[in-house]
This record gives C-alpha cells, structure tokens and sequence, in this order.
C-alpha cells in the first residue's frame, strides 16, 4: 500500500510525529538512514524513553498504518513528505549543521515521481537558521509539482506526544502568505483533527516560520538565564531567589513558567540553537541586536562552574572525595544526555580529582558513554553508599522524594548541593544535612539545643553576638520569610 505521509529522519522529533500522524488515522511510513533504530522501532521498541510514545508506537504498527524503512525509494508515492532530521551544532562554529537536511532533501527529490498532476507537498519541521527553507525549496521544486513549506514543532522532550496531539499553535511557513496557497489546504488536511479540536494555526512567511522556532528557543534559554543571573544576586546579598521567582512568577505578564532557577539549561536544543541564532544574525548584519544571547549563554555555563566552586566550599579539596551525582539526563522524564548540565558537571568534578558516581533512572547507557562504566551506578541507594557529598543535578521525582533522615543512613557524611530547588533545605539541614542550593543563603543546621547551665550560674561576658550570628540569624529569618 502506498503510504500517505511520509517522515524522514525518526529520532525524537519524526519517531513521535510519525506515531502521531498514523495516530490521527494516516498511513505514515517513517524513514532513517540507522538500520538499528529503523529494526527497532519496527519492532515495536521505542529507541529512547519518552512517556506515552510506546503505546503509541504499539497502536500505530497493530494498526498497520505505521511502518519504518531505510530505503528512499519506498517514499516515493506518499502525497506529503515530513522532515525531522536533526540540525546539530556545526563542529567547526556556533551555527547550525544542515548536512543532514540538505543530504535527505537531495535523496527525496531522487525519488519523487510526478504525481498525475496532483502536488506532493514536502513539510520541514526541523529548527533551522533563517533562509533555509527558500535554499530547500530551490532543490525540490525542480521536481515538477512538489512544493515546500516549513512548519516548525515546538515539542518538549517528556511531552512529546502530547505537545504533537495538542500543541498550542500551528505555523505554516509558504513562500508567499500574500497570496492564496493550496499547500495551506493540504497540511490543514493532515492536521484536521487538531483544527477541528481547535488548536490555533497561523500562516506566514517561510523567513517568520523559522524565525519564530529559533526565538521561542532563545527566549526560553534567555528566561532560565534570567532568573539563574538574579540567582547570583541572591547568592551576593543572602536574597533567595525561589522567593524571588516566585514573586515575579505571579504578575501575569511574566509568568512562573521557565523561572526555575538552578544549574541552567542543556539538551539538544536550546544551547545549540541559541548559538546558531547568533551565528545567523551576524550573517545577516545584525549581531550586534542579538548581542546578549553570548551573554544569556555565559550565564548557564557559569552555574555549571558554580556547582564546582560551591562543592569546593563544602570539601575543601576535592581530589579523591566521594561525590554522587543525582542525575545524568539534561531533564526529567527523558534519557537525553546531550549538552547534559549534570553530566558537564560531573566531568568537572572528576577533572579536580573527585571519585564520582553518577546515576539516573534512565540515562545511565548516555552516563557510561561520557564518562565510562566505572562511574556510573544503577539505584540510588547503590550510589549513595559512601558518598561525602551529594548533588542533585536531574530533578526526577525520585529524588525530589528523597527523605532526609534516611538518605542520610546511606551516605558516609549528609552533605548536599541541590542543584535544581527541588529540595526543602530546612527540612534537610533539620534532619543533619549541610545543604546548599543555588542561589539561597546557606541554611544553617539547628545548634544543638543548649546543656542547662547549673542554677545560679550566670552567662558571662563574650556572649554578646557577633557581626556573623547576626548575619546569620537574618540569613536564617530570609529562609524562613
Ligand atoms: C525545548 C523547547 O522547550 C521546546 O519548545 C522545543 O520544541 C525543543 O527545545 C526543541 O527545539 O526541539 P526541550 O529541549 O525538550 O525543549 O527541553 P526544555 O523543557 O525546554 O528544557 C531545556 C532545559 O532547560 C533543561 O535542561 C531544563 O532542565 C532547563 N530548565 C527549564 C531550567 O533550568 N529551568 C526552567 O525553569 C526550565
């Protein structure tokens, strides 16, 4: 049967859209040049952990509307054609690696038939620097009757299928958004059920298209690295800045979303597209008004050194210390090590000589590719066995629900860095932690409660406390405001 729909390049992006759109009642067949990933998702066995896409992926191939190849010729045929394909930070500079992209396109038009006169419509959702898509559209409309259009996707990985079946808006990318397109009809075909449950979708040009992906990334990165610079205020003037966040969360116009102050943001998108945004501006001229994204990416980078500076404070020495490291994905819910801030900072520390263990529910195959099996542990009580110091880098649920007085049973001295806020340091320090979070005063822990002095004896003189205690009982007040 000839497929429908086609997606080229199934990793996060195009497996979850091709299990989405055969979902919605398509024939999709997915393409990938990796027989391994083709063979298992064929299979049935999602190659990556994402919340909801197995089931997904089942109910799509017992279907029989969803399949998965190597060969571009089993393309030809399909009336609509996605583009997934990763756009990975180039090796050589800060922009964007169309290799990929512009190698899928040309091996496409290879195979493209002319369809008796009917359009074949080619959909880039891939995020790419402005311009790409008017340079695409030039190799494929040499094939009579295909035409171009550029559809960014916004999905979140650990929300992936959701964001794919609700998302908050459609864009569609034409060449001309002054001028009536059918390419506009043919993708709202294929999207209908999500504009019958109506979901927004607004047409532009192929330049904004692009352009509102790579902003959306950088304001997002731009919003983390905010909040992450006022965490370095508040780590100045004794200032907590989930006080803070929270506060300014609250006025509408901001909103709480993306405030979550800590050891910043990774993944395989924001840091690389932020740089490949930049690259793009200075090409275009225009470096200069994007100027303080090198800035917004200073600031990430520098919660990652802080996190080394902060177990120093607490260790002294760091050469042949025990540190577990909670967390090697770049965020929950996900088996995605690239551009991991946890993983960074664990090679940071095991660079100053620590014994590090890292774990995580479920990236420990990107964790043993970094930095070797020796250093990383399955469990989290097995990795925290022993250890001097604790630092929560991932903020999984099951760390978030670590219990104090019985996490402190497994470690060889309760000390903690919470990388994330995810922690109530009070709680902590009450059940004999030194914690330190990112951007909040030291909590101190409880002094131990005072022997009763013998009756008659009076407190003498060098009782009267001094400039640190009352720092320190104002840094405690702030904590418990
Ligand atoms: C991001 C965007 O959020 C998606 O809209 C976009 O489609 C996707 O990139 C993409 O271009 O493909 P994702 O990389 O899955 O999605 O991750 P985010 O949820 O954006 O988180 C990125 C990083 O920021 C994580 O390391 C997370 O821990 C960190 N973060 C997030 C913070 O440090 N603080 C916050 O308040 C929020």
């Amino acid at each position: 049967m000839t497929p429908k729909i086609s997606v080229i390049g199934i990793g996060y992006l195009g497996a979850v859209h091709a299990a989405s759109m055969a979902e919605l009642g398509h024939d999709v067949i997915g393409l990938d040049v990796d027989p391994e990933r083709v063979a298992a998702l064929q299979a049935g066995r999602a190659p990556f952990h994402e919340p909801g896409f197995d089931e997904l992926l089942r109910r799509g191939l017992a279907s029989g509307r969803l399949r998965f190849t190597t060969d571009y010729a089993d393309l030809a045929g399909a009336e609509v054609h996605f583009l997934g394909l990763g756009t990975p930070q180039r090796a050589d500079g800060m922009g964007a690696d169309l290799s990929h992209l512009r190698t899928a396109v040309a091996a496409l038009a290879a195979v493209l038939p002319a369809r008796d006169g009917a359009d074949t419509l080619v959909v880039g959702k891939s995020t790419v620097p402005v311009g790409t898509s008017r340079e695409l559209a030039e190799t494929l409309e040499q094939v009579a009757g295909v035409r171009l259009m550029w559809n960014p996707e916004f999905l979140r990985e650990g929300f992936a299928v959701q964001d794919t079946l609700t998302p908050d808006r459609l864009v569609y990318g034409i060449p001309d958004p002054g001028v009536r397109d059918q390419r506009v009809e043919m993708l709202d075909a294929i999207y209908a059920p999500l504009l019958e449950a109506g979901v927004t979708r607004l047409v532009m040009g192929y330049e904004a298209a692009e352009l509102v992906k790579v902003s959306a990334n950088a304001f997002l990165a731009t919003k983390i690295s905010f909040i992450n610079a006022v965490s370095e205020m508040c780590e100045a003037t004794g200032a907590d800045v989930t006080d803070v966040a929270r506060a300014l969360g609250m006025d509408d116009r901001i909103g709480s979303k993306f405030l979550r102050a800590g050891v910043g943001y990774g993944g395989g998108c924001l840091p690389k597209d932020l740089r490949a945004f930049l690259a793009s501006a200075e090409e275009h001229g225009v470096g200069e008004a994007l100027g303080f994204l090198r800035e917004v990416d200073a600031v990430n980078e520098r919660r990652r050194t802080r996190v080394v500076t902060l177990a120093e404070e607490m260790l002294g020495e760091l050469a042949g210390r025990r540190i577990t490291v909670l967390g090697a994905a770049f965020k929950p819910d996900s088996d995605d090590v690239r551009d991991s801030p946890a993983l960074d900072v664990a090679a940071r520390l095991l660079e100053a000589g620590a014994d590090v263990r890292v774990t995580d529910p479920e990236a420990l195959a990107g964790a043993t590719r970094r930095l070797g099996p020796e250093r990383v542990v399955a469990g989290t009580t097995a990795a925290l066995h022993g250890a001097e110091l604790v630092v929560l880098l991932t903020e999984w649920r099951e760390y978030r629900d670590l219990d104090p007085a019985a996490t402190s049973e497994l470690v060889e001295a309760p000390r903690m860095i919470d990388g994330r806020n995810v922690l109530d340091p009070r709680d902590w320090a009450e059940a004999g932690w030194e914690i330190r979070s990112l951007g909040r005063a030291p909590t101190p822990r409880p002094a131990p409660r005072p022997t009763p002095l013998p009756s008659g004896q009076r407190v003498l003189a060098g009782t009267t406390p001094s400039r640190q205690d009352i720092a320190l009982a104002a840094a405690r007040q702030l904590a418990r405001a």
